[in-house]
């Protein structure tokens, strides 16, 4: 059940496709005030809070202060209280079970016990939100009411399940072939290698440096009879420069976002001096939209959307502050306060909070200023692609992930993690926004394999390739000075063997995506949301349910030799080792488990199955039509295989869900393309 309220004139976001009557009360749960801004309290007790999509900590999110503010920021630390997306999404499981969704693009403050241990503060500048208010069953039926308030996630292509390569720092061809010819040599799986900002013309979206690339629709194509995407970046900054088309256009067309007087808004970003283009802009969205079309006719079939909370590296305005100031300094001598100051001068120039009130927008015909809608903006952008693909490709899925998002997003693209480092912390801020990110909608998520910025080690990127196998985007990326890419370590064969065991996972992984999306549910859940009448499961934080029947253990720690595991019922283990699988029933309870760092350690639940095939060295290749089903069953057991060619629309076709039952050690499913293999453990 959900109640919708509205408070203010709120903007209309468009993150959900529900018109939903407006109740006249309050909701049910909480106290209000609106006599300045937005205030919304409620009395927690022994509550857990999940939710808030992107954002730090953990999946409980009690204890802290959040601001919904899509912010450009490349230290993901315990102290900072915004990344890249504002996910306003809540659900407070205790003695009452709520969720509530604040949709308005506002910077929201979540004061979730920070202030005051039992108090949960939600608090906006204005009171203009549209608030929905939900009850169900369960957690999971909560999620499932949202879900299908905000509509159906972004679903990519297939091959998008596969392993993908990224580096910012690829820098022609040349260095291109050598990724592919490296994983080739090392027999490690690949899907897709990465082009970073230098494909580009002097990093002009929708360029390419054909010095670099001399031939780049043959290099598309080349990699394609490999069974390799190139994956291009677009930034949300168009350059400045006289000639160069997409400029010229947005100017001529005034798609570019205007200061007050009316003259295009200007940011440094990558290309130096830049405008925005105008995303909240119904016609300028479809322009931009468009210009993807340079790039597909080439045969690109994926993108990812990048620069666009929008970073801001400075401004004219800010540039010109910032000098006068320094001309100050000249003058007077510094005192310790003002050296602080001017030592600060420059840093503040990078994504300063008084660019963002120094543009503006033109949604249908009114001008309205960017900070009022800052995080609307990635979100825009990526919906400009997903819009532009339904009209120019409209048979074929596209893979669109974007850094900044709002709840909405979700339907046009995933996303991934933004600038994480090569920390074990960030191994397990990946694991612990997972499910966060899935309850707000993302469900085609990941996060920079590896890290992205600060030298890696060897083991951590096993033990994060041995995360990143589960998750729905596994790219390795980074701009570290040291390679990362799985070759450039030793025993490259470690590399290999976790790698094949994503490949033999997939007919499992993208049945349980596409069953999720599909079913509007999530694909990785918290253990309380499966397990919430257990007292200790529900506090839980570093394992993962994923899909109907497994459960994920990972190892987050350096020079650890294993780690605790907490099982809530009877489970099968299966523990992979050089691509051999062992299997073994282990009670409910609190297990010591052994896992090295070639191994990787999964579970699942009893009378449920894991489809599994043999690996091979793209999805291409993968052999779907011969199956192994693992698991651990005392009786008879059924499982639904989702299967299509990967690429077509035809989600919800009735032929695509293949039910399989297991009885007396016989299959049998209602397709014939499929031999099942059965390997399964008996109850003893
Ligand atoms: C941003 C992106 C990163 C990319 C870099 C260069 O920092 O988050 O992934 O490599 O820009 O384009």
């Amino acid at each position: 059940m959900i109640k919708r309220f509205i408070y203010g004139n709120p903007f209309n976001t468009e993150a959900v496709i529900k018109e939903l009557p407006i109740e006249n009360d309050t909701p049910k749960y909480g106290k209000l005030d609106l006599s300045e801004g937005f205030t919304y309290t409620y009395d927690m007790r022994d509550d857990i809070v999940f939710g808030l999509g992107e954002n730090i900590r953990g999946i409980n999110k009690r204890g802290y202060r959040y601001v919904s503010n899509c912010t450009d920021d490349a230290v993901h630390t315990e102290d900072k209280v915004s990344l890249y997306g504002a996910h306003n999404f809540i659900i407070i499981l205790g003695e009452k079970t709520f969720g509530l969704f604040f949709d308005t693009p506002q910077k929201i403050a979540f004061d979730i016990g920070y202030t005051r241990q039992n108090e949960l503060k939600v608090t906006m500048p204005e009171k203009d939100v549209n608030l929905y208010y939900i009850e169900g069953n369960s957690l999971n039926d909560i999620v499932k009411e949202f879900r299908q308030l905000i509509g159906r996630s972004y679903i990519p292509p297939y091959w998008a399940f596969g392993y993908q390569q990224s580096r910012w720092g690829y820098r022609n061809e040349e260095d291109v072939r050598k990724v592919l010819d490296e994983y080739r040599k090392n027999e490690i799986p690949l899907d897709a290698i990465y082009l970073d900002i230098d494909y580009m013309k002097d990093y002009k979206d929708f360029t390419v440096d054909t010095d670099k690339f001399p031939d780049f629709q043959k290099l598309v194509s080349d990699m394609k009879k490999e069974g390799i995407r190139l994956v291009p970046i677009i930034d949300a900054g168009v350059k400045i420069e006289d000639g160069y088309n997409v400029y010229e256009e947005g100017v001529a067309k005034n798609y570019f976002c205007k200061r007050e007087d009316g003259t295009d808004f200007v940011a440094g970003v990558w290309p130096g001096r830049t405008h925005f283009p105008d995303f909240l802009n119904e016609d300028a969205r479809e322009w931009f939209g468009e210009q993807y079309k340079f790039l597909l006719d080439k045969g690109i079939e994926g993108f990812w959307n990048d620069m666009n909370e929008p970073a801001i590296f400075y401004s004219d305005e800010g540039l010109s502050e910032a000098f006068s100031k320094i001309e100050e300094y000249k003058e007077d001598k510094l005192d310790v306060n003002s050296y602080f100051e001017f030592q600060n001068l420059v840093k503040g120039l990078l994504n300063n909070p008084d660019d963002y009130k120094r543009f503006y927008h033109n949604v249908d015909g009114e001008m309205i200023c960017h900070d009022k809608l800052h995080n609307l903006y990635g979100y825009n952008m990526t919906r400009a692609a997903g819009e532009a693909f339904e009209r120019l490709v409209p048979e074929k899925r596209i893979l669109m992930f974007s850094r900044s998002s709002y709840i909405g997003m979700h339907r046009y693209g995933g996303i991934w993690t933004g600038d994480n480092n090569s920390w074990w912390s960030h191994l397990l801020l990946n694991i612990k926004m997972m499910p966060s990110l899935n309850m707000c909608g993302f469900l085609y998520s990941g996060a920079d394999i590896g890290g992205f910025g600060c030298n890696t080690t060897r083991d951590l990127v096993l033990r994060w390739l041995a995360f990143g196998i589960f998750t729905p985007l596994m790219r390795n990326h980074s701009c570290s000075i040291r390679p990362q890419e799985c070759y450039q370590f030793e025993q490259t064969v470690d590399f290999k063997n976790i790698i094949d065991l994503r490949y033999r996972l997939i007919p499992y992984i993208y049945s349980e995506y596409m069953k999720a999306v599909l079913n509007d549910e999530m694909y990785f859940r918290p253990l309380a949301f499966d397990y919430p009448s257990d007292s200790f499961a529900i506090h839980v934080e570093d394992q993962l349910m994923l899909g109907e029947g497994m459960m994920v253990t990972p190892v987050y720690e350096q020079n650890a030799i294993g780690r605790y595991v907490y099982l809530p019922e009877d489970m099968l283990k299966v523990k992979v080792t050089g691509g051999k699988l062992t299997e073994e029933i282990l009670q409910k309870g609190h297990h010591y488990i052994d896992i090295s760092l070639d191994e990787v350690v999964f579970f699942i639940k009893k009378n449920h199955l894991i489809p599994i095939c043999e690996p091979a060295l793209n999805t291409e290749k993968l052999d779907t039509n011969n199956l192994t089903l693992i698991g651990y069953v005392d009786d008879s057991v059924s499982y639904k295989l989702y299967h299509d060619d990967g690429m077509s629309k035809d989600y919800d076709r009735k032929d695509n869900m293949i039910n399989i039952q297991v009885e007396n050690d016989t299959v049998i499913s209602d397709c014939d393309n499929i031999n099942f293999n059965l390997k399964i453990k008996k109850e003893i």
